[in-house]
């Protein structure tokens, strides 16, 4: 029976026992708290007592799986039961977003009924990163690229992107910056998440203001040093070296309207050697990015989806 659950939640077998040991406290605490107020209360009829009784397990229990939950690190994994069970009783509503940010361009219902969030990854070189990215998710159960986005109808993301038969879209300068066209495609695509990889173009207010919170950016270097206008590819990794910095690293962040700006999700760092070159250094930024990217992308996300309203 268990084997069953585990295959329907798509969960490992420390989770399931984590997920059973959440329902037998919570429950336990239900029946416990339930009876004391009841005890409070001091109900005399049987039917009235019954009735109050159910409805106040109905009430705690969502609050106290919930509760003990938490420290189990099982939270992500009973809010959206709960909410689950909230919709099939028609108490909470069947559209969903991710992160309580305008509903309608951030998500789709699965089958199974998990949210899917779709990435636009937007890249103008070469994609080493994108790459890494659609290896990643390529069999995600709820996190899927959607859409390749380049300025530079050259680049070498381009050609990842029919590889992999994922959707390309070039963009221009003048619509890009100055119209809402593409809004409206990456919304008609329910873009959940839009990813840069190298993406060379300053992001428009307007694009950042329908999608807030919802850019992130990854910068080859250990920001706030070494970020701003002109500081990219090589450029950066020789102001590490001419700067003598003993270490440099990548960071990855949100995007706000200065370029490499926003607020700091995670950074790793790694040594600048001696005798490194702008090309050396770069060749071991570039593995840590390959390394981290994705499994940042991942934890965004689920974080936003377990916060959704
Ligand atoms: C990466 O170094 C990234 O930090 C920067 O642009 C580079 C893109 O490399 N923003 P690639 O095209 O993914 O190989």
């Amino acid at each position: 029976m268990f084997e069953q659950l585990q295959k329907k939640w798509n969960v490992g077998g420390l989770q399931m026992a984590l997920i059973i040991s959440t329902f037998a406290i919570g429950g336990s605490l239900t029946g416990y708290a339930g009876k004391k107020i009841m005890n409070l209360l001091g109900v005399q009829q049987d039917w009235l007592w019954t009735v109050a009784y159910i409805l106040l397990i109905i009430i705690i229990w969502p609050l106290a799986v919930l509760l003990i939950s938490i420290p189990l690190g099982q939270y992500s994994f009973f809010i959206s039961y709960i909410r689950k069970i909230g919709k099939r009783m028609g108490l909470v509503s069947s559209r969903e977003s991710v992160d309580g940010s305008p509903e309608n361009h951030t998500s789709l219902l699965t089958p199974d009924s998990r949210l899917t969030t779709n990435i636009a990854i937007f890249a103008s070189g070469t994609g080493s990163n994108a790459q890494k990215i659609i290896d990643y998710f390529r069999n995600h159960s709820f996190i899927k690229v959607a859409i390749i986005v380049s300025n530079n109808k050259e680049a070498g993301v381009l050609q990842i992107a029919a590889k992999e038969n994922i959707p390309a879209l070039i963009i221009e300068k003048e619509k890009f910056f100055s119209t809402d066209v593409y809004i409206k495609e990456l919304k008609e695509k329910k873009i959940g998440l839009i990813v840069l990889a190298g993406f060379l173009w300053k992001v428009p207010a307007i694009l950042i203001k329908e999608f807030p919170g919802y850019i992130i950016n990854i910068h080859p270097a250990l920001l706030p040093k070494f970020g701003g206008r002109g500081m990219y590819g090589q450029a950066v990794h020789e102001a590490v070296i001419t700067g003598k910095e003993k270490e440099s690293g990548i960071s990855i962040h949100y995007v706000d309207e200065l370029y490499d700006h926003g607020k700091i999700i995670f950074q790793a760092k790694c040594p600048v050697l001696e005798n490194d070159t702008a090309v050396s250094l770069a060749k071991r930024i570039h593995a840590l990015e390959h390394e981290h990217y994705s499994a940042v992308i991942e934890n965004l996300i689920k974080k936003q989806q377990s916060n959704k309203p």
